[in-house]
């Protein structure tokens, strides 16, 4: 008889809480997800998904009888015996974390007994310490507490949660380190043993890294423009160097979305908290910043002022294949549009309306966007805007201008197709 698999309790149905417990349930063991928000456990409980993640609905469906959705913290404390705390950790208006929602999950857990609680949510390093003190106050030192950090990309989030590159798992106690470790047995990625302070500065000091090779590559783009080298030949060039390696070298409009933005003001903040400048991430912020608003200029280069101008921006959500708007730089771009006097369209296979789109006309399909329009500007990579260059949105356009946020095309094909193009750091 095979031996039963811990029962678990997940705090929090958002991107990370969902894919967490839809995944765990389908490993085989009892999930019960609770979140605050009545609409989101309705939504659920009728079979549908609050956001699009690819994937995830279906694991959710195969697994229906060992997931539970729930409004009711007690029904999760009652039978679990590892608690996930997925819940979001937005910023304050300091910029710092709020972390409002973890201590609530530390409320509702009650008198667990004996139980370990993981952390996933993104928390600040030391957060971990505060909590096992306040955990220890309460004369709860049966409730083990570990950190887990997710490294979960939205649009593959079901594929990064089975197929990690590495588990980290920061453990105040051995043996409640154990039982999470034992929870990714089977897995093929390495499990790395940590302290909770290192498991809670792997996450942000993960996101930073990559944040600033983003950052790098879009200054060296910027600095292509200028002397004439091709960005897409250089980020290969330097990719091919295996201590450089390739990802996270594709130059565009900056990075968005819940994560960069946050986690690495985040870093910035608890340095700058604790006496220390962390200059290197304060630039990684500013180029970024900086990145999203470069394209008015490259459009004022070619159609002179803005005001009046039909400018259509293609594909809106913050990276393809999410209907995810957080911190997208179409807002910032369209924002940055409206004051120069554009009238702004948008269209974007997911996203239909979003409130930091006011005074953006949101269009069906990618040809009414662009109709009439005197730029396309492909904010977002959809592989849906490959069709772009085609004669039908040549002649709906009033000026054949196409500038590629994303260097999704190939430059030749878009000018043998009869327009002007301009790309990030492309000659
Ligand atoms: C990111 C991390 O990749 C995950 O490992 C992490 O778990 C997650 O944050 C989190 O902290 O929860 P995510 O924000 O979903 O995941 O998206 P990414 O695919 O990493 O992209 C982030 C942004 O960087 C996007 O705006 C994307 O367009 C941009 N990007 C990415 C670039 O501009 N260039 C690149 O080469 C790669």
């Amino acid at each position: 008889m095979s031996e039963r698999k811990p029962a678990l309790g997940v705090f929090g149905a958002g991107w990370v809480g969902l894919v967490t417990g839809a995944c765990f349930a389908d490993l085989g063991h009892d999930v019960v997800v609770r979140d605050v928000v009545s609409e989101r456990i309705e939504k659920l409980n009728a079979g549908e998904l609050p956001f699009h993640e690819p994937g995830l609905s279906e694991v959710i469906e195969r697994n229906r009888e060992r997931l539970t959705f729930t409004l009711d913290a007690s029904e999760l404390t009652a039978g679990a015996d590892i608690f996930f705390a997925c819940v979001d950790t937005p910023a304050t208006p300091s910029g710092d974390a709020d972390l409002s929602s973890v201590w609530s999950v530390i409320e509702d857990l009650g008198e667990p007994g004996e139980a370990t609680l993981v952390m996933k949510s993104t928390v600040p390093v030391g957060t971990g310490e505060r909590i096992r003190v306040a955990l220890d106050q309460r004369k709860l030192a049966g409730l083990g507490y570990v950190s887990n950090p997710e490294f979960l990309a939205e649009g593959r989030a079901v594929e990064d949660f089975m197929h990690p590159d590495r588990i980290v798992i920061g453990a105040f106690d051995e043996a409640h380190g154990d039982r999470v470790a034992a929870l990714y047995e089977g897995f093929e990625a390495p499990i790395l043993r940590t302290s909770v302070p290192s498991a809670e500065m792997i996450k942000l000091a993960a996101n930073a890294f990559l944040a600033t090779r983003i950052s790098f590559i879009n200054e060296i783009a910027n600095v292509c423009e200028a002397l004439g080298a091709d960005v897409d030949e250089v980020a290969h060039g330097m990719g091919l160097d295996r201590r450089v390696g390739a990802s996270y070298l594709r130059p565009g409009l900056g990075y968005g979305g819940s994560c960069f933005p946050k986690d690495v003001s985040f870093l910035k903040l608890l340095a700058g908290n604790s006496g220390y400048h962390f200059q290197l991430v304060s630039a990684v912020i500013e180029v970024n910043e900086l990145q999203k608003r470069r394209v008015v200029n490259k459009l004022k280069e070619h159609l002179g002022s803005l005001r009046g101008k039909t400018i259509a921006l293609l594909g809106l959500a913050f990276k393809p294949n999410t209907d995810d708007m957080r911190e997208a730089p179409s807002i910032v771009l369209a924002s940055r549009l409206l004051a120069e006097g554009a009238e702004v369209r948008g269209w974007d296979p997911l996203v239909r309306s979003h409130p930091s789109l006011d005074g953006v006309a949101i269009q069906k399909s990618m040809l009414e966007a662009v109709r009439g329009a005197d730029a396309a500007v492909i904010v977002t990579e959809w592989p849906e805007l490959e069709a772009l260059p085609s004669p039908e949105v040549r002649d709906a356009m009033r000026t054949r201008l196409v500038v590629d946020g994303r260097n999704l095309l190939d430059p030749e094909v878009v000018r043998a197709a009869g327009f002007e193009y301009e790309g990030i750091g492309r000659p």
